[in-house]
């Protein structure tokens, strides 16, 4: 067992609503809450920073070996240049499984003295914690998660990039994480896949806890 049986994993690609899903679930359920893009994000950071090359293996390692040091809440981690390196660094299995442990130990202990927690990322139902009860794959079509992704860049006052580069970006940053060799991005066995492309933060939210409602008798064994 990889948890302790209470756990909500949330899967999908970029700005298909994963972490205004999971933040809201974890709310909802009294669950901590982790965004595991923000450990590759911070590891990405850390190369930036230090002048490395993000594609580059072993300082790549030599950064996911420091996570415990790094700042998990600094404000830009959020920008595109550091989910751009984060991608890079995420084909490396031994950076990968340098990530398992700290993300396995939320879902066994999730601080707080939360009783469960909501996990999102690509890979939770997949590989870091198959054994979690409870599976959801948020997706929406590549058009409509770039069209997200503008609004939100212009509501932080963003005007300068255009929409065909996003939608490059987007498609790109997919296409990496779904056909890298160790842990490609798809639906794990049992997830159940709601669709955002015509659903609000709202009507997702329900669509979820309607999924989460069914499965109760599982989350609750814990
Ligand atoms: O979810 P995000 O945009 O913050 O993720 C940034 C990158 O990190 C994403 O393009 C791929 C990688 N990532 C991953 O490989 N596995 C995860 N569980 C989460 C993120």
């Amino acid at each position: 067992m990889t948890g302790n049986g209470r756990v909500i994993a949330v899967d999908g690609p970029a700005a298909a609503g994963k972490g205004t899903l999971a933040r809201r679930l974890a709310e909802a359920l009294d669950y901590a809450h982790l965004d595991t893009g923000l450990l590759y994000r911070a590891i990405g950071l850390a190369l930036l920073r230090a002048g490395a090359d993000p594609a580059e293996e072993a300082a790549a390692v030599a950064a996911a070996e420091r996570l415990e040091t790094l700042d998990l809440g600094d404000p830009e981690l959020r920008q595109d240049h550091v989910a751009a390196a984060a991608t890079k660094l995420a084909v490396f299995p031994a950076v990968r499984d340098q990530l398992l442990r700290f993300q396995r130990d939320f879902a066994a202990r999730p601080p707080g003295g939360k009783k469960g927690a909501v996990i999102e990322g690509r890979d939770i139902g997949t590989v870091v914690l198959p054994d979690a009860p409870c599976k959801l794959f948020l997706t929406a079509s590549l058009e409509v998660r770039a069209e997200r992704r503008l609004k939100e860049l212009r509501e932080r006052g963003v005007e300068s990039i255009r929409s065909s580069r996003i939608l490059k970006e987007m498609r790109e940053r997919d296409a990496r994480d779904q056909n890298r060799a160790v842990a490609p991005l798809r639906p794990a066995e049992g997830a159940v896949t709601i669709d955002t492309t015509e659903l609000d933060a709202d009507a997702a939210f329900e669509a979820a806890m309607n999924i989460i409602r069914s499965q109760r008798p599982f989350l609750d064994k814990g």
